[in-house]
């Protein structure tokens, strides 16, 4: 099923674009990681306030406020340029099962911070009462995160191997 979608996709005015434009891979790469960096340091922000451990001058509620839609944002944009990038190269990303790996931890990712996000929304003081569940939230979050990170990096030696 997978493998006849990418030989589609393979097969498609789409991907010769994005195959035979030669600016096209390179701008949309450079987006895809200016916004990892976006995200990384919003996600960053959020978990170290969350373990207690940064911006203490701020609540918790205030940096979600101002980290948050950078966060979601960055996310968009994050699947925007991947999808061009799978488009591009169907069955290197779409056979990979790192490339899976990546998008299973990435649904956790975006879940977790769903969570975070809804329970922030009915009481600011939540996060702030439960001491033990912020920080192992904090400390999930970052770990899910930097693993997403690792991922998409390991996608590229994956490939060829
Ligand atoms: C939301 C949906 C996302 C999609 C569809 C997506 C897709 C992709 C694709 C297709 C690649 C190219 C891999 C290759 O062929 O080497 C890639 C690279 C990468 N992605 Fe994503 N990605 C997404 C989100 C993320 C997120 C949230 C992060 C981390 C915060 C991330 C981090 C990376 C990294 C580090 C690379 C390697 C960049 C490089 O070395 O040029 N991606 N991504």
């Amino acid at each position: 099923m997978i493998n006849e979608f990418a030989t589609w996709l393979a097969s498609t005015r789409a991907n010769d674009v994005v195959q035979n434009v030669t600016w096209i891979i390179p701008t949309v790469q450079s987006v895809h990681i200016v916004c990892i960096a976006i995200v990384i340091t919003s996600v960053a922000m959020l978990d170290f306030r969350l373990l207690g451990i940064g911006g203490p001058r701020q609540s918790l509620a205030d940096t979600a406020r101002r980290f948050l839609p950078w966060l979601w944002c960055g996310l968009v944009m994050l699947a925007l340029s991947g999808s061009v990038l799978i488009v591009g190269e169907p069955a290197r990303e779409l056979q990979s099962s790192v490339f899976w790996l990546k998008m299973t931890l990435v649904a956790c990712a975006i879940a977790l911070t769903a969570v975070f996000n809804v329970v922030l929304n009915q009481g600011a003081t939540f996060w702030e009462r439960n001491r033990v569940i912020a920080v192992v939230t904090g400390v999930v979050s970052l770990g899910l995160w930097l693993s997403i990170l690792a991922a998409g990096r390991w996608i590229a030696y994956a490939a060829h191997g």
